[in-house]
């Protein structure tokens, strides 16, 4: 770990100064109204869920987050610093990590290298310095490969880096793509369903994990699931999105109180 991380380790959560503002965010697909003017921020250091019925615009703002998409109006801001100039390129090296829906990994590269892909998204490669090989590039690949394994050593995986991320389970998938989110060190990770498919003991596990990502490594959080209890045991603050809105925001006492949520779940399979 660099100075950086280890200097974000621990720490009580910082209320004063969010870490991520969402301001008016609005996302359009043709007539659909995907987000509309979202708005709400998170402490650095809490984990925050975010929850609501199917297409209710979770991982489209998670999409807005990491700039695949651009909303049509609206700021977010990471430490105070506008994306709106940011394309997805220069999301990792600004500090925001994510895993997806859907796990995407290399079938056929080994479980480490593609952890270590995450390590490179927050280095300083380039194309140019990798053909030239030059000594400290050959130091960094090293210390990339120290990450990697680290970070496969967190999520219990260790003991598979020489295989091919084909033949993994979706659950061993999933925490390969947690620990490649967490080789590049961000200070807000993205977490999109990541108990989706998963059997009991696994989602006890993936809560475990999660608490422990925030608790050693001082990572910022924001969680998009299904699993209620997941969420209402392990966020700080749930935001809760329907047809794009935010219907409410507050701790999982209050939210789980709240009559809109109660009504916009009515009628929903979850
Ligand atoms: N690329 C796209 N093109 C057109 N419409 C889209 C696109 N992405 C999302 N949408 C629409 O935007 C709305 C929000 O979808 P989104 O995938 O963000 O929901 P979600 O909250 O993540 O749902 P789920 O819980 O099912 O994953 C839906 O009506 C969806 O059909
Ligand atoms: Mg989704």
């Amino acid at each position: 770990m660099t100075d950086r991380s280890v200097a974000a380790m621990g720490g009580e959560p910082n209320t004063a100064n969010p870490l991520l503002e969402i301001a008016d965010v609005t996302m359009r697909f043709g007539g659909i109204v995907a987000l509309d003017a979202v708005t709400f921020s998170i402490s650095q250091g809490r984990i925050a869920g975010l929850i609501g019925p199917n297409g209710a615009g979770k991982t489209t703002l998670f999409n807005c987050l990491s700039r695949l998409y651009r909303p049509i109006r609206g700021d977010i801001r990471l430490n105070g610093r506008s994306l709106n100039r940011c394309s997805p390129s220069d999301i990792a090296a600004l500090g925001i990590g994510r895993t997806f829906q859907a796990p995407t990994l290399f079938a056929s590269m080994s479980v480490l290298d593609n952890v270590k892909v995450g390590a490179h998204a927050r280095g300083a490669n380039t194309p140019l310095t990798d053909a030239l090989s030059l000594p400290y590039m050959r130091r960094e690949e090293r210390e990339f490969e120290q990450i990697a394994n680290r970070m496969l050593k967190f999520v219990g995986l260790d003991q598979m880096a020489g295989r091919p991320a084909a033949n993994l389970s979706l659950g061993s998938r999933k925490r390969v793509e947690l620990a490649r989110a967490l080789a590049a060190q961000p200070s807000l990770l993205l977490l999109d369903e990541p108990a989706g498919g998963l059997n009991h003991a696994e989602v006890a596990e993936l809560g475990a994990l999660v608490r422990s990502i925030r608790d050693e490594f001082g990572i910022t959080v924001l969680l998009v699931e299904h699993h209620m209890g997941l969420v209402m045991s392990l966020s700080d603050q749930v935001v809760v999105l329907n047809f794009g809105r935010v219907i409410a925001d507050g701790s999982p006492d209050e939210v789980r109180s709240n009559p809109a949520v109660t009504e916009a779940y009515l009628g929903t399979q979850h």
